[in-house]
């Protein structure tokens, strides 16, 4: 599944028609390797939620290219026939509030997405079990969400992200509520994961904190895009 990145070539994305047509993206290029995390920074109203909108095929880009890997999945227009499948399967989604599903242990919390992709329960749970060992909180597994602390929430909301593998992870602030040195530890987990996982991961942040450790960022500004050698200072 890993292994493909993500391309994307003048990219816009245009809001209504006739008079009250605005373009939200004008000119959006971003590349992003298997393996890599790159930051994506802008002010309010810069385009990042229609940016990160378009690549989880969750609206309909006007213009441009967009590839995974080798496959064109967008060219005005899909060039995909089951979209379902791209957005369950190819990209994976971290939010700031975790949203776990409050109803769910942590375990079902991360197993729901693999059992709506098909698998059977059993399969589900012990790849859900996998990857919340791999983030260090399988001993929460059984706990419901509200028990748990704001770092192993998100924690559990990543596991959530990574569990089918995307090649493509889409973090909207993932470490907003959380102290230095947490959002230093979700930082270093999301950087290993895409090692591991050759994802190519796409990190919205205003967080002061972890913009440094970026080798490279992507600042929108007016939906156009410009890309920015980061620090990449450690975060060990
Ligand atoms: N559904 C929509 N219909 C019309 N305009 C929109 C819609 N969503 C966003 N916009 C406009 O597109 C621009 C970019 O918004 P957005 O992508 O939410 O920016 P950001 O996430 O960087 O704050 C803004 O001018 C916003 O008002
Ligand atoms: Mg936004």
């Amino acid at each position: 599944m890993g292994g493909k990145g993500i391309k994307i070539e003048g990219m816009k994305k245009r809001y209504g028609e006739g008079d009250t047509a605005a373009y939200a993206l004008k000119d959006v290029d971003m590349d992003v390797a298997p393996g890599e995390v790159v930051g994506l920074i802008g002010p309010s109203g810069s385009g990042k939620s229609t940016l990160l909108k378009c690549l989880g095929a969750v609206i309909d880009p006007t213009e441009g290219r967009m590839m995974l890997g080798d496959e064109v999945i967008f060219d005005n227009g899909w060039k995909v026939k089951d979209l379902c499948a791209l957005r369950r399967d190819k990209i994976g989604f971290v939010f700031q509030a975790p949203y776990l599903i409050p109803f769910l242990n942590v375990l079902d919390n991360v197993a729901l997405l693999p059992m709506l992709a098909g698998l059977h329960n059993d399969e589900a749970r012990e790849k859900a079990m996998e990857l919340l060992t791999a983030l260090d909180v399988q001993h929460r597994a059984d706990a419901m969400p509200s028990r748990l602390s704001g770092g192993e929430q998100q924690r559990v909301a990543i596991a959530r992200g990574l569990v089918n593998r995307p090649p493509v992870i889409l973090a909207d602030e993932p470490t907003a509520p959380l102290d230095s040195k947490r959002a230093m530890a979700v930082v270093r987990i999301l950087n290993e994961m895409a090692l591991k996982l050759q994802t190519a991961i796409i990190v919205v942040t205003h967080d002061e904190k972890i913009i440094p450790t970026f080798k490279r960022i992507y600042h929108i500004r007016d939906g156009v895009t410009h890309e920015e050698v980061g620090e990449g200072r450690s975060y060990k």
